[in-house]
């Protein structure tokens, strides 16, 4: 593992980080060879990141933008890469698997976001259900004309029964939130949570939580297994009033089959912070439909969350880069 020597580690950050967190790294290994890509709002290039983990790197900062799978791995010169530390708590963009056979440790960034995405789903939730898109488009646009009383009118939030799928940290965030509206709280995830018997929350199987519920929320992780979950099947048993807020991974949506349950009525409407693929092109379909309100997947964009997140990530690499297990080790 690397030492504090005059030959310090080779460090790759794929997105311009703030400087005070960079500090924590170069504070740890004054020798350190940072190379960071220096913009904030692009992705570094595939074939930059192939580059400079070829060209024999010790560590990585990425994103989620950033896929870290086993082709990538292989170009790592005599195993050198040791840590991938993800600014991020989703980790479906880093092939687990592939790290573990190349002995490479990963972490992520978890519980520091938990209630700033939960505030954003709860915010979008009312944004969607209340008809925001459409209201500030009236006023933009100069449509706005006389009070009148049937003029966009949504639905309740408050004493709505909210099924929430996955019931891990970020899914019991936002069930609390809920609970302070008078809701109901529905859940399904594999198996009872001591937490949802506490605050009232009823475990049950997925369909009758499609069926009964006002509100549906997907916070499950992305997995093999929730990949495409909500399809036109599951939009079906859905109500025809029933609100789809989605600020998980859009990859747990069949988009196509949602376009239609929004456009036909099958349901009433959604409110996506994550779809696919990101960003999604201002003339795809789903933007075109005024029950729908799509965000740029900033669930944890909160200042002090991303500077928190900054710091965890750079913690895990440093400890990664020491030789010593995570303090937020996903693998
Ligand atoms: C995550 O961390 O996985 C979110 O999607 C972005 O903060």
């Amino acid at each position: 593992y690397c030492q504090k020597t005059a030959d310090g580690p080779k460090v790759l950050v794929t997105r311009k980080l703030i400087e005070p967190a960079l500090q924590e790294i170069k504070k740890a290994f004054p020798n350190v060879h940072l190379d960071v890509w220096p913009e904030e709002t692009t992705p570094i290039p595939r074939t930059v990141l192939q580059e400079k983990v070829s060209s024999g790197v010790d560590g990585i900062i990425c994103m989620l933008t950033d896929k870290i799978n086993g082709d990538l791995l292989k170009q790592s010169p005599q195993n050198k890469l040791k840590v991938v530390s993800t600014m991020s708590v989703g980790f479906n963009h880093i092939d687990i698997e592939a790290c573990r056979n190349h002995n490479i440790k990963v972490g992520n960034t978890p519980d520091v976001l938990t209630e700033t995405t939960a505030d954003l789903v709860l915010g979008l939730t009312l944004a969607t259900s209340r008809r925001f898109r459409e209201a500030i488009r009236s006023v933009e646009e100069g449509t706005w004309g006389s009070w009148s009383p049937y003029w966009l009118c949504g639905v309740d939030v408050h004493h709505a029964k909210v099924g929430i799928v996955g019931f891990g940290r970020i899914g019991q965030a936002v069930a609390r939130r809920f609970l302070g509206f008078d809701c109901t709280i529905l859940y399904n995830s594999r198996s009872e949570k001591e937490e949802g018997r506490k605050m009232g929350a009823s475990f049950v199987d997925l369909d009758t939580l499609l069926r009964e519920s006002d509100i549906v929320i997907p916070q499950c992780l992305l997995s093999e297994e929730t990949r495409n979950m909500f399809n036109m099947d599951a939009f079906r048993k859905m109500k025809p009033t029933a609100i789809f807020i989605n600020a998980s991974r859009g990859e747990v949506v069949d988009q196509e089959a949602l376009y239609q349950a929004l456009k036909e009525g099958i349901i009433r409407a959604a409110g996506l912070d994550v779809c696919v693929p990101e960003p999604l092109p201002p003339s795809h379909p789903l933007l075109s439909l005024p029950n729908c309100i799509v965000l740029p997947h900033i669930g944890s964009a909160s200042v002090s969350t991303r500077e928190k997140m900054s710091y965890m990530c750079v913690q895990n690499l440093i400890a990664g880069l020491q030789g010593q297990s995570l303090p937020f080790q996903v693998l």
